[in-house]
């Protein structure tokens, strides 16, 4: 079953009924001012920080979901001529959830629109951030198709957060006291702590005379009512109540009035103001916020033709993106995949990491180190000078002993252990995301910018030296097998097999763990053969020789490794765990294979060349296939194992017991591809490719047109349902699976390379790709079982698979791969 289409042409997912299974969101703002909304408007934005500046509260977990937005409510003021027995209502069906003649909400690249009519008034919302503003805008178009005029109230809303989320949650004895707000001209400043430390405030103004306003949210509401029926809209006026202290809300009344077939722009702004800390007040022994810094811009975005330019500024900014690199193969689910909507969510997660999201409070977490190096692999060609200042500001937070904060808050930059510390793995992913920037801008430079240790002055090295670090903080924790010491976890952040946690409650990350000195993961070594490879690659560049001999005898014993104590018969094994017995082998009842090892290891080139990679891979197929995609492990543990931590907490099927993880399928998918099967590669990206489960969205229950986290096991009763959408690195390789490996367009550290693993009902496939600023023509044609290669570039055949690179950097580059 379907909830809405896609509207590729206008880069849109269409939702045709509003109460989908679970909210349908879309993100707002690129930059520094960010918003969530779902397709009933629910949601909330911030500035920088979801956790520190937060702007609108947002209730998670509650009934009914997704509560509290940016809420326009309409009222019919004519009641004699009104022809609806609907007093008032809400265009965007949430809060008050009257049902709508009509209903759709347009999730675009940046914008969301929701339309609706009722009772012959059309209220069409278009909701964007202009480029470079730390604003938000919702333009509201009314239209009256009765054939008389049409008396109408409208009112906005917000519900304004006391800047910390997580206190704002928490802190009642105080918060209940610190509410302020101002009212000038119409707008409504909330100002809670500016009379202190903070030198920032939210606004909400509006294009229109204001009728009346509230600011104290139980006036608005009346007591004991929800913003299903606030007394204020069901009364048609407001009380023009100011808060002090409770919850400060922002509410506006517009009254108009439309004859028959007229339409009127209304414009309401939310936004975020900083003023400098020495201008606060105005005048300046007052208590009054300085509002001329900020008037302008309320002012300049009051304007309908303002706001128009500034949409086309954004849509230009999207066009200019897609067209970096632009696909036409034989399936829509690909080329829509890769040409639109896995971009915009690579994007999305690049901004956000893991931090907020509907499953995600904001609160929790900040950037991820391993997770931010991981959302770039995909992203460099999009934006590489913002891909820099992440590597950058990444490399920042690492250790002197090379290894991670496993996170840091994007407003500080400063790295902490809040979701725990000590990740093996960690560490290793900057290599990656290193790596990948110089295969696609040749941009060696990188490695030479200076980069201190923990933010520290004074600590500062050039780039390179902190990816020695990386590889050495591996050499410096080995175990007794020679594979790498697990620590608090590898990739797998529930595989905690030093934790030993008897405690309800106790966090798996953050709780002591021992220092153990036993367990391993065949993981990292996987990862850090990989890594090892890259660091040869990059020291040869640098004519490092005895750098480039250190990396190759890394690589090298860790795959020796590998093989003697990692290597299970038929697959790769998982770990060892802190008694020194194998996980994910045939030896265990539960938990006898596991999906990670066998990407990676086979994504380092292990097994290529003797069938052992082929062998792991079919064992993949046939334990860990399922028809929505492949499991993390069989068999799903069936109960709390003290040893094995929060893997085992889950119950079967779900998250890392046995869910389908989605980020780790690509490893698989390239893996195929690399093994040459490319019917297998695409079969598997096809399970868990969002637009081909559309379909059974009533199953999947997420998003169609994103990837989630997880999808349910086949050991869950709910399997195939998914969770977690958005913020996963699942976007990120996916996208490398399909367009580096299945399509095969490759950047490498000599130039782009053209290397197809095509299914074999394609006949071929076209793309546009910019890469290090010429633009590549590329058409594959396949005309046999694909044994013989050619390649042309500009007429002219060329060795190999990689296209020299041009030394005219402004022309084009024609590319056209015959595979016989
Ligand atoms: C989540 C985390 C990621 C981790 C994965 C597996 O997606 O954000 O860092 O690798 O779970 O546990
Ligand atoms: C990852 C896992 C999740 C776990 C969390 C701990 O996100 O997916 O299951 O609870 O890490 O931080």
């Amino acid at each position: 079953m379907r909830y809405g289409y896609f509207d590729d042409v206008e880069r849109e997912y269409v939702i045709t009924q509003p109460d989908t299974p679970l909210p349908w969101i879309n993100y707002l703002g690129s930059q520094a001012y960010f918003c969530l909304i779902s397709n009933t408007a629910g949601g909330y934005s911030f500035y920088k920080d979801a956790r520190l500046r937060r702007l609108t509260r947002y209730r998670y977990n509650n009934a009914p979901l997704d509560c509290s937005g940016r809420y326009i409510y309409l009222r019919d003021d004519g009641a004699s001529v009104a022809q609806t027995e609907e007093l008032f209502w809400s265009p965007s069906w949430q809060p008050t959830r009257t049902p709508l003649d009509a209903y759709e909400c347009r999730h675009g690249m940046g914008y969301t629109v929701i339309r609706s009519t009722l009772a012959q008034i059309e209220a069409s919302t278009r909701y964007f951030v202009p480029m470079g503003e730390n604003l938000e805008v919702w333009e509201l178009t009314l239209t009256n198709h009765r054939t008389e005029r049409a008396q109408l109230s409208v009112f906005s809303s917000v519900e304004f957060n006391l800047w910390d989320a997580m206190d704002d949650a928490t802190n009642f004895q105080r918060n209940y006291n610190v509410g302020e707000v101002e009212v000038a001209d119409g707008v409504i400043f909330h100002k809670t702590e500016y009379r202190e430390r903070r030198d920032h405030f939210a606004y909400l103004a509006c294009s229109e005379p204001i009728a009346g306003f509230d600011t104290q949210r139980e006036a608005f509401l009346g007591p004991y009512r929800g913003y299903a029926a606030p007394v204020g809209v069901e009364s048609g006026g407001l009380s023009d109540s100011i808060a002090h202290g409770w919850q400060p809300v922002g509410v506006q009344h517009v009254k108009v009035e439309l004859q028959a077939g007229e339409s009127k722009k209304i414009i309401f702004l939310l936004g975020y103001h900083e003023n400098p800390h020495d201008a606060k007040f105005d005048p300046p022994e007052s208590q009054t916020i300085n509002k001329r810094l900020v008037l302008p811009t309320i002012q300049k975005y009051l304007q309908a033709k303002q706001v128009e330019k500034s949409f086309q500024e954004l849509r230009a900014f999207w066009d200019d993106l897609f067209g970096k690199f632009q696909i036409t193969t034989p399936d829509e689910h690909t080329n829509r995949m890769v040409n639109i909507w896995n971009v915009y969510q690579m994007m999305v997660t690049f901004n956000l990491s893991r931090s907020a999201s509907y499953f995600e409070s904001g609160i929790g977490r900040g950037m991820g180190f391993r997770d931010s190096n991981q959302d770039l692999l995909g992203f460099m060609h999009l934006l590489p000078e913002r891909a820099r200042e992440r590597i950058l500001d990444l490399a920042a937070t690492q250790m002197p002993t090379g290894g991670a904060y496993h996170q840091y808050q994007p407003l500080t930059k400063r790295g902490n252990n809040d979701v725990g510390s000590n990740f093996n793995d960690d560490p290793l992913w900057l290599i990656l995301s290193v790596a990948a920037y110089l295969k696609e801008t040749g941009e060696w430079g990188i490695l030479d910018e200076a980069v201190p240790y923990e933010n520290q002055s004074g600590t500062e090295e050039p780039l390179y030296g902190h990816l020695q670090r990386s590889i050495q903080y591996t050499l410096d924790r080995l175990g007794p097998h020679g594979l790498p010491l697990i620590g608090r976890a590898d990739w797998n952040d529930c595989l905690n097999l030093n934790c030993f946690s008897d405690s309800p409650g106790q966090s798996f990350q953050t709780t002591t763990n021992k220092d153990g000195k036993v367990a391993e993961s065949v993981f990292i070594a996987g990862l850090f053969v990989l890594a090892a490879q890259e660091m040869q690659a990059i020291a040869h560049h640098r004519g490092d020789a005895a750098d480039v001999r250190a990396y190759i005898e890394a690589a090298d014993t860790m795959a020796k490794a590998v093989w003697s104590a990692g290597w299970d018969g038929d697959w790769f094994r998982r770990a060892y765990d802190d008694m020194g017995r194998a996980l994910g082998s045939r030896e265990n009842d539960e938990g006898r294979i596991f999906i990670e090892p066998q990407g990676i290891c086979v994504m380092a080139g292990m097994g290529l060349e003797d069938g052992r990679a082929l062998q792991a891979l079919d064992s993949v197929a046939e334990h860990l296939e399922t028809p929505h995609g492949i499991v993390l492990h069989q068999p799903a543990f069936t109960r709390y194992y003290l040893h094995l931590g929060e893997i085992s907490s889950y119950p079967p099927g779900y998250k890392e017991n046995a869910g389908i993880f989605c980020h780790a399928n690509p490893w698989i998918m390239i893996s195929e591809a690399m093994v040459g099967r490319g019917d297998k590669a695409y079969e598997y990206y096809l399970l868990i490719n969002p637009s081909v489960r559309e379909d059974i969205s009533e199953v999947h229950k997420c998003e169609p047109y994103v990837y989630a986290q997880m999808i349910a096991g086949k050991d869950a009763p709910t399997h195939g349902e998914a969770k977690n959408s958005w913020l996963t690195g699942t976007a990120t390789w996916n996208y490398v699976a399909v367009t580096q490996w299945i399509l095969g367009i490759r950047p490498t550290y000599a130039g782009l390379e053209i290397d197809p693993v095509l299914p074999s009902d394609w006949d071929g496939f076209e793309a546009v790709r910019y890469y290090r600023g010429v633009r590549y023509r590329i058409k594959v044609e396949r005309h046999g079982t694909g044994s013989t290669v050619r390649l042309e570039v500009n007429g002219s055949p060329v060795d190999g698979r990689v296209i020299p690179l041009p030394e005219d950097k402004s022309g084009e580059v024609e590319v056209h791969l015959c595979l016989g």
